[in-house]
């Protein structure tokens, strides 16, 4: 299907109009639509960069009838000829990395120069799963109830792979799959220490034999060798090359390590300020950050969620929304929109413009609220979000509520085409959170997407 014309026969895809360098992130708690935006933004992008996470993502996009869910692959390996970089910041599971790559073959899609891998990216490794796994079962164990003391992980590894990262002796990074014997000796140390922890985390753990996983790996490094690269050099010989780049945020602000909900967190800094150590790119050459923000609210997992739904409204809005996970298939959790959280990530993130995505899902309701600040147990209210779980406790919403709209909105092809309720609900997005809707999606394929000024539709 995709032809991918050598890398030095690429043209600039970046027209006037459009900023040199921009990212995608996230600013809620994931599943914000970033595949499905970063995809519509690539025509003017020539690289796609990952920096953050691993395989806990799963961005989700939708080509006609062709529906791609992308893990550790950059959303814009869709279109032709763009360089896509997975970074130095991202968590690499090869396997995972493979599975997709094979995947994507399947289905026509070109896999080949076109995607990079930093040599410097960390290793997921299969005793990471195992760990992962078995930190959640005992938190669940310990806690009494069932689930009240999990993260509720994707289970994907990514806590103990970025542990490994900053412990630094037992870390594996992508280039050492290319050295079958400098694999070995790092696995032959990794096994005893890791055979040992498992066992006292009580996990039902099969035997760690360093030979046999360094085979394993070094055969994964070997059909990933043609990807495998120094991706900084990579990404600023780019930019000097006046190519433009795009980067895209995995996970989103209010799971950053640093900055969300901690400890309801994954292990990354998937907020914009990620960028710069997950990349090598300075943040000072970021010219746009656009923010991905729902309609409403959902989170996976664990955590403090202060408009969250648990009555008819929510589930609505989860069957409306299909909000099930795109990586674990897990229900989402749903409620209303919270601007106090969203505001904060747009601080957080540097954000410029919102892409607001799933507004059709929100036709049909008589009235919709919006969260505008937090009332603390003592009955004191606070516009500030605070990213710790412990000090969130007891939090409720203070809402305004706005009026719905009955109309369904996925044929709407320009902002004012939407019935006033919506565009109002846009306005009252923008005035609180102090930067413009600049993007607005209603359903999930690429054309079901306009931009205030009407330009991006028409680039599509
Ligand atoms: P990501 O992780 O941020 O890329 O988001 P996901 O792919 O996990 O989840 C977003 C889901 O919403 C996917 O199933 C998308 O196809 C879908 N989607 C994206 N934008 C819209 C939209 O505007 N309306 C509807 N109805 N679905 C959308
Ligand atoms: P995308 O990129 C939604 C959540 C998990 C869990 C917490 C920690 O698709 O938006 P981890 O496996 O990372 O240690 O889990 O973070 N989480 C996500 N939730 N979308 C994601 O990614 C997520 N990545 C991690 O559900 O609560
Ligand atoms: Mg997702």
């Amino acid at each position: 299907m995709h032809q991918t014309p050598p890398t030095n026969q690429r043209t600039s895809a970046s027209s006037s109009r459009s900023p040199r360098h921009a990212a995608v992130v996230g600013l809620q708690w994931g599943d914000e639509g970033k595949g499905k935006i970063v995809d519509l933004l690539t025509s003017r992008y020539d690289c796609i960069v990952r920096y953050n996470g691993g395989a806990n993502a799963g961005h989700t996009v939708q080509v006609g009838r062709e529906r791609y869910a992308l893990h550790l692959i950059p959303s814009g390996i869709l279109s032709q000829g763009k360089i896509n970089i997975v970074g130095n910041g991202v968590v690499v599971d090869p396997e995972k990395l493979l599975d997709e790559i094979d995947g994507l073959r399947k289905r026509g899609v070109e896999v080949a120069e076109n995607l990079r891998v930093s040599d410097r990216a960390h290793v997921v490794m299969p005793y990471h799963k195992e760990q992962d796994a078995a930190l959640e079962e005992l938190l669940e164990k310990r806690s009494g109830k069932s689930g009240a003391g999990q993260i509720g992980t994707t289970r994907r590894g990514i806590g103990p792979a970025y542990s490994d990262k900053v412990r630094r002796s037992t870390a594996l990074r992508m280039g050492d799959l290319l050295d079958h014997a400098l694999l070995l000796r790092k696995l032959e140390t990794i096994c005893g220490l890791r055979m040992a922890e498992l066992e006292a985390l009580g996990a039902n753990v099969t035997p760690l034999v360093p030979r046999e996983l360094a085979d394993r790996f070094a055969a994964a490094g070997e059909r990933l060798r043609p990807h495998i690269t120094d991706t900084v050099y990579l990404v600023h010989d780019e930019m000097r090359a006046g190519r433009s780049v795009l980067f895209e945020g995995a996970n989103a602000c209010l799971l950053d390590i640093d900055h969300g909900t901690f400890p309801y967190v994954t292990s990354s800094n998937c907020s914009t300020l990620g960028i710069p150590a997950g990349s090598g790119v300075p943040g000072r050459m970021i010219d746009k950050v656009y923010g991905i923000m729902k309609a409403y609210s959902t989170r996976v997992g664990g955590g403090p969620f202060v408009t969250e739904l648990l009555d008819a409204t929510g589930d609505r809005i989860r069957t409306r929304g299909r909000e099930f996970g795109t990586t674990t298939g897990r229900p989402r959790r749903c409620g209303w929109l919270d601007l106090v959280a969203v505001k904060y990530s747009v601080m957080v993130c540097g954000a410029d413009a919102i892409a607001c995505t799933l507004l059709d899902v929100l036709s049909g309701f008589d009235e919709l609220k919006v969260c505008v600040g937090y009332r603390r147990a003592d009955g004191t209210v606070t516009d500030r979000f605070i990213p710790d779980a412990e000090r969130m406790q007891g939090f409720t919403p203070v809402y305004e509520t706005l009026a719905g709209w009955g109309r369904e909105l996925t044929d709407c092809t320009d902002r004012d085409e939407l019935p006033p309720e919506a565009q109002r609900y846009l306005a009252f997005v923008e005035s609180f959170v102090g930067i413009p809707v600049e993007l607005v999606s209603v359903g999930p394929e690429r054309n079901q997407t306009f931009e205030r000024a009407g330009g991006l539709a028409s680039a599509i």
